[in-house]
């Protein structure tokens, strides 16, 4: 029987599942912000006022991390549900209610829905009146969210979609693995080309570079690029590169850290002045 390929309804579905929302909520409570991850929020978001968007919050480590370091106009999305019901749980517990949760897709916010939302005539702002071009002056996409969307032209337009809410010049920050990071990684993935030319790759990968596992947080869905295919998606979608590095050059972290995620590069951009549209489809 053909499994079929793995789409955003996989992915979302693996992230609501029990094993991934235990697994984030208690890296949201007991983990914080890696060291690297402070290290570059400082570096590259100075200014504590400016309105931030984060991507793909999960259960909120990354927010809640950002409010403990005094960012006060946060705003964040995912497009699990059971994920960001525990983000914004842990907001209210922090006392960190002024945070706007939302559910959406990264590759499309028109959609995008308030979690818990007020009385109207409260006058919280709905999710048409948050999710307006350029109202954002940075935007982050940690802990390789950005490639958990299977597809390249997906993971373009979401990075597109940051593009169109975020100020020229606004910092983008974001994670990923890299294919070339380590002789063992190059060793493995020159296996899995010769699977491809043979055809015999998992038949639900969307792309060369994709995986699809199983671990303590559950079933993975995580595509893997080459420096070269950020460098590109980059420049497709409007975003002018500042920085890339693996992160065991920007701080040594701790072993929890070490045993909640791998090595990862970590990439910095920010926002240019227009995107050719003809360019967003790879
Ligand atoms: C590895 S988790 C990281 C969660 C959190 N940022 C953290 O660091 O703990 C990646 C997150 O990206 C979210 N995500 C993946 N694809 C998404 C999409 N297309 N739209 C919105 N969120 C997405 C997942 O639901 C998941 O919560």
């Amino acid at each position: 029987m053909d499994p079929g390929k793995i789409t955003a309804a996989t992915v979302r579905a693996d992230f609501n599942d029990l094993a991934a929302v235990l697994h984030y909520t208690r890296a949201a409570h007991d983990l914080g912000l890696w060291a690297s991850e402070r290290a570059l929020i400082e570096r590259f978001f100075p200014d504590h006022h400016a309105p931030l968007l984060e991507a793909g919050c999960g259960a909120g480590r990354v927010t809640l991390g950002l409010w403990a370091l005094g960012y006060r106009h946060l705003t964040a999305f995912d497009f699990a549900e059971e994920l960001v019901d525990q983000a914004r749980s842990l907001a209210l517990e922090r006392r960190a209610g002024a945070i706007r949760f939302f559910h959406a897709d990264a590759t499309d916010l028109r959609h995008a829905r308030l979690v818990d939302p007020p009385l109207p005539a409260q006058g919280e702002p709905d999710a048409f009146h948050v999710f307006r071009e350029e109202a954002f002056g940075g935007a982050l996409f940690m802990f390789n969210g950005l490639m958990q969307i299977p597809g390249r032209g997906n993971r373009r337009a979401a990075l597109g979609e940051l593009h169109r809410m975020c100020r020229p010049g606004a910092p983008l920050l974001f994670t990923t693995h890299d294919r070339d990071s380590s002789p063992t990684e190059r060793a493995l993935w020159r296996l899995e080309t010769r699977r491809w030319i043979r055809g015999e790759q998992d038949p639900r990968l969307v792309e060369f570079g994709d995986r699809y596992f199983t671990d303590e947080a559950g079933r993975t869905f995580m595509h893997l690029p080459d420096r070269r295919e950020v460098l590109e998606d980059l420049v497709a979608t409007g975003w002018n590169h500042a920085f890339d590095a693996m992160r065991a050059e920007v701080a040594r972290e701790h072993h929890a850290v070490r045993e909640f995620s791998d090595e990862c590069r970590f990439w910095a951009a920010t926002r240019g002045l227009t995107v050719a549209p003809e360019n967003v489809t790879p």
